[in-house]
């Protein structure tokens, strides 16, 4: 068995690189419905016709095959349902050593971790390597809509701000001081039937003090969206 061993090292020679797949990207970032390419590199091969290239979405579980090209052809019947339509390998790339994986129409739920495997046939067998990649579909559809209601109470109006988008966003409440009213502030989320949420958040304000409020909805950090309500001037507009 040792022998063996030593005696393959031997005979191939020190430049026989080892066959690597790697990325351009670790990660991308994309909005519903656009089009992305994930991209992979492979070392050189000798030809196509010996290639497999595997693309699979890892996480979330349970694994899902998006794309498989076998001997030169696109083994459909592997591929999973909600990718039949929309997964495309650019075969031209193949060429130029580039394994890309074309996703259209994106969805929120396309986000993940993908794996693209890539194998070819060697003189002993099968050669391969595989690298993961991270794909997040985010979106912010319309602008904030702002409501102002009547409440119970005489003395209070209720601000109502309006989100819809993914990730879900933090909210906070400020006043024209830059005061923090978030605390003071309710909210409600629910999905909607393309999994973004849609987050209402209200605010109970005086009716007496003449104040500007705004609602913003952070991600990350940073502030996505936002909508003012100017006091008392608002109330010409909605009471
Ligand atoms: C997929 O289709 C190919 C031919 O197109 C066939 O050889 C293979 O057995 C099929 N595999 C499965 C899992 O159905
Ligand atoms: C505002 O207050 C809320 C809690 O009331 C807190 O979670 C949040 O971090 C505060 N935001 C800022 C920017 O101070
Ligand atoms: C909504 O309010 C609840 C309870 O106060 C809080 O736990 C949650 O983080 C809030 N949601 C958002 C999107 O800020
Ligand atoms: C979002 O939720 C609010 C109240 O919870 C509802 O009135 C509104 O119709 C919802 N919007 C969408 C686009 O689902
Ligand atoms: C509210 O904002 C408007 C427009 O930016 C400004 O003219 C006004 O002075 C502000 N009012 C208060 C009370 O800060």
């Amino acid at each position: 068995m040792m022998l063996v061993l030593v005696f393959q090292a031997l005979l191939w020679p020190a430049v026989s690189a080892l066959f690597t797949v790697d990325m351009e990207q670790s990660a991308y970032e994309a909005r519903l419905h656009e089009d992305i390419q994930l991209v992979c590199t492979f070392s050189q091969v000798k030809s196509l016709s010996d290639l497999h290239v595997i693309w699979r979405r890892i996480d979330p579980k349970p694994e899902e095959e998006v794309y498989r090209y076998m001997r030169g052809r696109k083994m459909q019947n592997f591929t999973d349902p909600q990718f039949r339509e929309r997964a495309h390998l650019i075969q031209e790339q193949l060429n130029q050593n580039r394994a890309v994986l074309q996703l259209k129409k994106l969805r929120i739920k396309d986000s993940g971790i993908y794996q693209c495997i890539v194998k070819v046939k060697d003189d002993g067998g099968y050669d391969g390597d595989y690298k993961d990649i991270k794909l997040s579909v985010t979106a912010i559809h319309n602008p904030v809509k702002k409501n102002v209601q009547k409440t119970e109470s005489k003395d209070e109006v209720d601000l109502s701000c309006e989100f819809e988008g993914y990730p879900l966003p933090q909210i906070l409440w400020s006043d024209g001081q830059n005061k923090n009213l978030t605390g003071k502030s309710r909210n409600s989320t629910q999905s909607t039937n393309e999994d973004l949420f849609n987050v209402t958040t209200r605010l109970a304000v005086r009716r007496d003090l003449w104040r500007n409020y705004t609602c913003s909805f952070l991600t990350e950090g940073r502030v996505r969206q936002a909508a003012t309500f100017i006091i008392p001037r608002e109330f010409d507009i909605y009471l």
